[in-house]
């Protein structure tokens, strides 16, 4: 049988990263690959108690059908906490909640785009993202970082010379995969090059509440007066991420577009874990809880920067995240980081290879994004030295 796969899916390649992953069955592998909090900081005795409740007296609820837009208690928690806490959204914004952070990113893609539109990225950005663009038929520009986050020159370049572009997608805060921040000063640039050029903001924010230093950067949604900015956020990284609880706040207008696209897509979220989230978030504390997380967190980042310092050759550069889960690598310029990677796994640490985040698939980056939440304090000790003998021997 001959399958006739529609041409954008057809385009999109296997990745090659998939070869290093592949290590990660041998139990004895460090994986400093994964994108998930610790996972000794799931509030699991709150969230059994919460479920239990529910089991009690609502599972019927949760049985049956919800409507598409969301468990209301949930929406109206989520809004107010934005809007409260974080200065985000509007009265002419809605929030919806959806399957993970990645829905909404899909949701919002499918809404907007046509096939041949451009979306302008940051360089490099999280994979999930590019291929669910891809797989709508965008086309993807990448604009490059600096520790300022993407660069508001080159992103200007980009804007005056491309055509369709349908909106910029950013991670502003403790970015996936680099760790970086982008300045208040940027955000504030960002918008006004989105205003000047009339092309919408897609601000994935999920990681923006794991800060373990420095002060709080205000959301670009938070300074959107207009509706330009599309807000995508996620209970993944503060309380599960099996759970699938994301969430979208936007314009009513473009909800109203993403909730059909939801009705075709999953109909909705399942119903047990948004009013499990729900119910925690009615009896517990969540800044308790995610200072907490971030404590845990703050400890690993701390070993990670220290035993790379202490191991690696300093001729390859490593990021300062103050918070998320990510430290970003560089080897200097004319190295492969695909290459180091592959020769990483040889000793039993997977990281992830700097290729794998760019927009042109067939690029080859010189960097590497290494994870600290996941390993045990010991392991990111071991990851580190055995990432300082291959690099030793790669530069050689
Ligand atoms: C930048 C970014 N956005 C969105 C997501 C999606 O997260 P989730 O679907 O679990 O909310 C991730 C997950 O790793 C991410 O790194």
């Amino acid at each position: 049988m001959e399958y006739k796969i529609a041409d954008h899916i057809a385009a999109m390649k296997p990745s090659a990263i998939r070869e290093i992953f592949k290590v990660l069955v041998d139990p004895e592998v460090i994986a400093l690959s994964a994108g998930s909090p610790d996972s000794s900081a799931y509030p699991v005795k709150e969230m059994a108690e919460v479920g239990d409740e529910i089991f009690a007296n609502e599972f019927v609820t949760t049985l049956g059908y919800g409507t598409t837009e969301g468990y209301t208690p949930l929406r109206e928690q989520t809004k107010k906490r934005l809007r409260e806490k974080y200065q985000t959204g509007t009265d002419d914004d809605d929030v919806i909640i959806t399957t993970g952070g990645q829905q909404t990113i899909s949701l919002f893609t499918q809404t907007m785009i046509n096939k041949g539109d451009v979306i302008v990225c940051e360089e490099p950005s999280f994979i999930g993202a590019l291929n669910a663009f891809r797989s709508f038929g965008a086309q993807l520009k990448g604009v490059p970082m600096d520790d300022d986050g993407m660069r508001m020159d080159l992103l200007e370049e980009v804007l005056s010379t491309t055509k369709n572009v349908k909106f910029i997608y950013v991670i502003p805060t403790f970015q996936n995969p680099s760790g970086r921040t982008m300045t208040l000063e940027r955000r504030k640039q960002l918008l006004e090059l989105a205003k000047k050029y009339d092309v919408l903001i897609l601000e994935d924010n999920p990681y923006f509440e794991l800060r373990y230093e420095g002060e709080p950067v205000a959301t670009v949604k938070s300074m959107d007066t207009e509706g330009r900015v599309v807000y995508a956020g996620s209970y993944s990284k503060v309380l599960s991420p099996g759970m699938r609880i994301g969430f979208c706040l936007a314009n009513k207008e473009i909800i109203n577009r993403m909730v059909v696209c939801k009705q075709v897509s999953d109909v909705h979220t399942n119903m047990y874990f948004q009013m499990l989230v729900s119910k925690y978030l009615d009896k517990y504390d969540l800044d308790a809880h995610i200072k907490e997380i971030c404590e845990l967190h703050k400890i690993k980042r701390d070993a990670m920067l220290k035993a790379l310092e202490k191991y690696v050759d300093p001729r390859v550069t490593f990021t300062h995240p103050n918070g998320g889960l990510f430290i970003w690598g560089e080897l200097p310029k004319g190295y492969d980081g695909f290459k180091l990677c592959q020769e990483i796994t040889k000793k039993k640490v997977a990281c992830v290879p700097g290729n794998a985040f760019l927009t042109d698939e067939n690029g080859v980056s010189n960097g590497f994004r290494l994870n600290f939440s996941m390993p045990s304090l010991e392991n990111i000790e071991i990851a580190c030295q055995r990432i300082g003998e291959t690099v030793a021997e790669f530069l050689k």
